[in-house]
């Protein structure tokens, strides 16, 4: 789906598909650069993060192992609740493995600050995080974050993977979401 199959629901495109790619290509670029000579797991945190691993994992020019995690942080709204619950936990045993935890977005930061103690109790080599977006006016939490796309304004945004009530995950471009959608 094009931002213009839903024009009317978006104030303004933030970024295209295109920058998009760009910008995963470079953040996996580095990510290479960071770990050469190491064996790498990047984790996705479902389901917002699919598409960011998709691309990244390709943009590689190395071997990566993927793995997945499901966490609620959320309702079904556009605000934190700051409840997190694991609802599908990793596959993999992450003792001594280096691990790359990538998500599609850091809002107030409580998911992933929970989740990095979380992952850090399991004794790997290391633990980093990947973000595409990051809202640095809502953050509630510390996060130490290695890799950011893009910081961007408080505003809630959808597309490349950010639904709002499940809808819009599958638009190729990121916009902001006008406020007639949910409200
Ligand atoms: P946090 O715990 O507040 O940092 O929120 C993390 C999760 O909330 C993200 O992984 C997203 O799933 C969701 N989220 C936060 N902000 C947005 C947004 O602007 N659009 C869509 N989902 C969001
Ligand atoms: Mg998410």
């Amino acid at each position: 789906m094009d931002s213009a199959h839903v024009e009317s629901d978006l104030v303004n495109v933030l970024f295209t598909e295109a920058q998009i790619l760009e910008r995963i290509g470079e953040l996996a670029e580095e990510i290479e650069r960071d770990y050469a000579g190491k064996e790498l797991l990047i984790v996705g945190i479902l389901r917002g993060a699919v598409m960011v691993m998709a691309d990244m994992a390709r943009a590689f020019t190395r071997h990566v192992e993927m793995d997945w995690m499901a966490v609620s942080s959320y309702g079904s709204g556009t605000k934190s609740s700051g409840v997190v619950r694991i609802l599908k936990d990793l596959d993999t045993d992450i003792s001594g493995r280096h691990v790359v935890v990538v998500d599609e977005i850091i809002d107030t930061g409580l998911t992933l600050s929970w989740l990095t103690s979380n992952l850090s109790s399991r004794s790997p080599a290391s633990v980093e995080i990947c973000t595409l977006l990051r809202k640095p006016e809502a953050l509630q939490m510390p996060v130490d974050v290695k890799y950011v796309g893009w910081d961007i304004p408080n505003e809630f945004v959808v597309g490349y993977g950010l639904d709002y009530r499940e809808r819009y995950r599958n638009l190729r471009d990121i916009g902001t979401l006008a406020p007639h959608v949910y409200s």
